[in-house]
Formats: C-alpha cells, sequence, structure tokens
C-alpha cells in the first residue's frame, strides 16, 4: 500500500489471531519495516498495565504496525507514542471525531475512550531496533463489557456504521505524513497540544498508595513523564504507572 512520501505499508490480515502485537513481535525479525498485521478478533488481545484489550470479533479495528528505525535512540521512546497518537487523531478528525490524547497514548472523545495503543519496543544497546505499535480503536461495537469504563466507537458516537478497511487506510495515510517529522517541534506541538484535559485541575491516584490528590497538567516532558502542578504550587513528573486519573 502505498502512502506517499515513498512509504509503503505491507498489510498482513488475519481473521483470527491472540494478539497481533505478539504476532508481530514473534515474527519481528522476519518482518520488514513498516508491516502491519490486522486482525478481524483478537482472542488475547493485549492492554496498557497488563490488562486486556476485549473487542468484538469484526466490529473493530486491531492492528500492529512494525517500524525499524533508522536512527532512535532508546531515549526518544516518546517520539513513537506522539508519532501514533497524533497519525490517530488525524485520522479521526477527518472522519469528524474531535478527539483528545489522553496521556500517554489513549484517544478519548468527551470522557470516553475510542482506542488504546500498546507500544513495545526492542532495544538495541541505547537504540531502538524496532518498535510494535499496537492499535485497538472500536469502531462498529455498540455494546461492551461492563468492566471497562467509559468505552465508545465511532459508530456509538454517531449512529452509522463505518468500514474498517477505510479507517485503517486513513490512519496509515496520517502516519506516513507524519513519520518523517519524528523529533521535530511540529510533532511534539500535535502531540502536547491537543492533550485531554490540559489545564483542567483535576483529581489523580497514586497507584503505589492509592491516595488521591489534585493537579493541573501543564504538558509532557520529552522523557515522556507527564508535568502536573501540584495545588501547593511544586511539579510533580509522574512517569505512566505511577498515577491514574480519576474520571
Ligand atoms: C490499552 O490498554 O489502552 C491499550 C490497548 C491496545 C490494544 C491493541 S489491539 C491491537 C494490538 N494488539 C494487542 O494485543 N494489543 C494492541
Amino acid at each position: 500500500m502505498k502512502e506517499g512520501n515513498d512509504i509503503t505499508f505491507r498489510i498482513f490480515r488475519f481473521e483470527t489471531l491472540e494478539s497481533t502485537n505478539g504476532y508481530a513481535q514473534d515474527h519481528l525479525s522476519e518482518l520488514d519495516n513498516l508491516s502491519v498485521i490486522v486482525a478481524d478478533w483478537q482472542t488475547a488481545g493485549r492492554g496498557q498495565r497488563g490488562n486486556r484489550w476485549l473487542a468484538a470479533p469484526g466490529e473493530n479495528l486491531t492492528f500492529s504496525l512494525v517500524l525499524k528505525p533508522e536512527a532512535l535512540l532508546a531515549r526518544e521512546q516518546m517520539q513513537l507514542t506522539a508519532l501514533a497518537s497524533v497519525a490517530l487523531r488525524g485520522a479521526l478528525l477527518e472522519a469528524g471525531f474531535p478527539p483528545r490524547i489522553k496521556w500517554p497514548n489513549d484517544l478519548y472523545v468527551g470522557d470516553s475512550k475510542l482506542a488504546g495503543m500498546l507500544i513495545e519496543n526492542r532495544l538495541f544497546g541505547d537504540h531502538i531496533e524496532a518498535s510494535v505499535i499496537g492499535i485497538g480503536l472500536n469502531v462498529n461495537q455498540t455494546a461492551f463489557d461492563p468492566c471497562l469504563s467509559n468505552p465508545t466507537s465511532l459508530k456509538a458516537l454517531c449512529g452509522r456504521s463505518f468500514s474498517c478497511d477505510e479507517v485503517l487506510e486513513s490512519i496509515l495515510r496520517h502516519f506516513a505524513a507524519w513519520l518523517p517529522k519524528i523529533d521535530t517541534p511540529a510533532l511534539w506541538e500535535a502531540y502536547t497540544g491537543e492533550l485531554y484535559a490540559i489545564g483542567e485541575r483535576r483529581q489523580w491516584k497514586d497507584s503505589a498508595t492509592g491516595t488521591t490528590f489534585y493537579g493541573t497538567i501543564k504538558g509532557v516532558r520529552r522523557d515522556g513523564r507527564l508535568m502536573i502542578r501540584l495545588d501547593d504550587g511544586t511539579l510533580r513528573l509522574p512517569a505512566f504507572k505511577e498515577i491514574e486519573y480519576i474520571l
């Protein structure tokens, strides 16, 4: 699939896989840069924080994009999070939805989760040798497992069905447009400029202690840490697993 800028994706489609990320990891040495693994249904889809990603068969987009960057330092891995989040947001905007990026890489409309990502990197020394960018986007599913907090889908938001293939094509087109902008101010501004709840005073949970606190999101540091201004004026810089949003 040709996407401009001489960026060509190679798409591998499966009816069923345990996990597209799992498949990509298992076959990483055989898969070229820009391979895309798509499954109509994942029997054991993987989510963040060791959770499962639950998506009804045939109704959603579940895929993993393999990137083999030529020169990206491990300490710059947040660039991949920004790239994937901004590309996905661009495709959703084009489809008429106004999503925000919930740090680090969920896509929200209002307070509902439309998409999530699981990015798994393989390092070689201080470089990223390969990255598996797994994206789960709820497309036509309208009934969700009650254990999920605030899920939504394109169809649930607007009442009509979408072609998963067309949505995938659009995401890859946006991905191709942003890929050459890795490590540019433009990408970072696009990522941090559209953060969910930026500038709002919110309640948070400290994952280690279970205690809650209030603070206002000021931005994201290039190392991926969120910048939260606490009520006493100090800046807290949590990594992803250190805090949870209270919605
Ligand atoms: C999250 O918990 O929000 C991250 C969800 C990531 C799900 C996607 S679906 C495609 C890819 N394969 C997986 O097993 N997980 C990711």
